[in-house]
């Protein structure tokens, strides 16, 4: 008997984390689309870089600085974020207003992106 109430609670607990990992992709992807497409692809550069693949580039406390305070991560003199911008031709991503979650979910999205 406790042996099924053990795998009961596993595979609920299981289940439960698919769930909130398929609702992070799906909100990332709303917020992507809302906030970073109007000068983001997945595969091409427009007037920011590609972001496909960018979590294998940079940790996700990198990522969270630089999607909401780039200029200010830039200021602090990082290296690897002065060096993009300087080959953007120094264009000013703006601050973006996203909680530590938020931001997760994109990068989640842009993870998990099909490509077409
Ligand atoms: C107004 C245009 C603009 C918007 C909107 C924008 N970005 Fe950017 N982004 C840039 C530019 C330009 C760069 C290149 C660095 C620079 O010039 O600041 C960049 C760089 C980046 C980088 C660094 C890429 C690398 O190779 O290290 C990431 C990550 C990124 N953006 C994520 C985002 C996300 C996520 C959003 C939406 C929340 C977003 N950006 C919205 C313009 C933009």
């Amino acid at each position: 008997m406790k042996l099924i109430v053990l795998l009961a609670s596993i595979l609920s607990f299981g289940f439960h984390e698919f769930q909130s990992n398929e609702e992070s992709i799906s909100n990332g992807s709303v917020l992507y689309y809302q906030n970073c497409t109007p000068c983001h692809s997945l595969d091409e550069n427009i007037i920011g870089p590609a972001l496909r693949d960018i979590h294998l580039k940079r940790d996700s406390a990198w990522l969270f600085r630089w999607t909401t305070r780039s200029q200010k991560l830039i200021e602090s003199g990082d290296t690897a974020a002065v060096a993009i911008f300087n080959k953007h031709n120094r264009i000013v991503q703006p601050d973006f207003k996203l909680s530590a979650t938020q931001v997760d979910d994109i990068y989640k999205y842009i993870k998990a992106a099909r490509r077409k």
